[in-house]
């Protein structure tokens, strides 16, 4: 795969989405590397008096990236709603569903999105898939937690990974999960039903309202209600 291509690509989705912002507005600011692209492109804005809107971060990575940038930003406790989430993800289906968690920020992500009126997501064409079956789902889990919840997991016919030298925002652990057969409502609640499991990666409820996929200099915007 190429490399340069796929970065052009997720650039081109994140200046898409930013073009929806307008003055005023609580933007969410997502996680990872395409998120990026679009977190940069706000402070560039922002910086040339182009824009001016105040940011949610979706992680402590985010939050540092949007503190380096001077981009106002407001924690998720002081605020009751949010305009526009820009965010990416890591895989999308037909359907709009998601599965996020690749950086581990699943959890804030999901919060995010579902305070927000518009919820965009900005992935290169590397992330559509037909069908969720097969692809990892990063849970969050209790320390604690860890071992009963690998044995429910099995229970259900997922095979789960603990994800390496890698602790959550919040002090938890990933269990990156398999499943060969993925019915997304039915997994994201069978999931978080488990005593132990903070939050998992499936989006089947807060599905994005406009996917914005690019290819290269090209960008496809896809909006769910049409
Ligand atoms: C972080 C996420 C990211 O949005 C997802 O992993 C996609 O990342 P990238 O844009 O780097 O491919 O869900 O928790």
């Amino acid at each position: 795969m190429n490399t340069k291509f796929i970065e052009l690509s997720k650039k081109s989705a994140a200046l898409k989405a930013v073009e929806y912002l307008k003055n005023g507005m609580i933007v969410g600011l997502g996680t990872g590397s395409t998120a990026e692209y679009a977190v940069r492109e706000i402070a560039r804005m922002i910086g040339n008096n182009a824009l001016n809107i105040i940011g949610v971060p979706t992680s402590r990575r985010t939050e540092k990236l949007a503190r380096e940038l001077e981009i106002p930003i407001l924690k998720i406790e002081s605020v009751k709603r949010i305009d526009i989430d820009i965010d990416g993800a890591d895989y999308v289906d037909g359907k709009f569903n998601l599965i996020k968690g690749g950086g581990g920020a699943h959890t804030m992500e999901k919060i995010v999105a579902k305070m927000s009126d518009l919820f965009i997501v900005i992935v290169d064409y590397t992330k559509l898939v037909d069908s969720l079956d097969s692809c990892i789902v990063p849970i969050e889990v209790n320390r604690e937690k860890v071992k009963f919840v690998s044995r429910e997991l099995k229970k259900i016919n997922g095979i789960p990974r603990l994800r390496k030298n890698f602790i959550t925002d919040s002090g938890n652990f990933i269990l990156d999960t398999k499943f060969n057969n993925i019915n997304p409502k039915e997994l994201e609640h069978r999931i978080n039903d488990i005593d132990g499991v903070v939050e998992n990666g499936i989006f089947s409820e807060r599905k994005p309202d406009i996917v914005i996929v690019g290819r290269g200099n090209n960008v496809e915007v896809l909006n769910r209600s049409t």
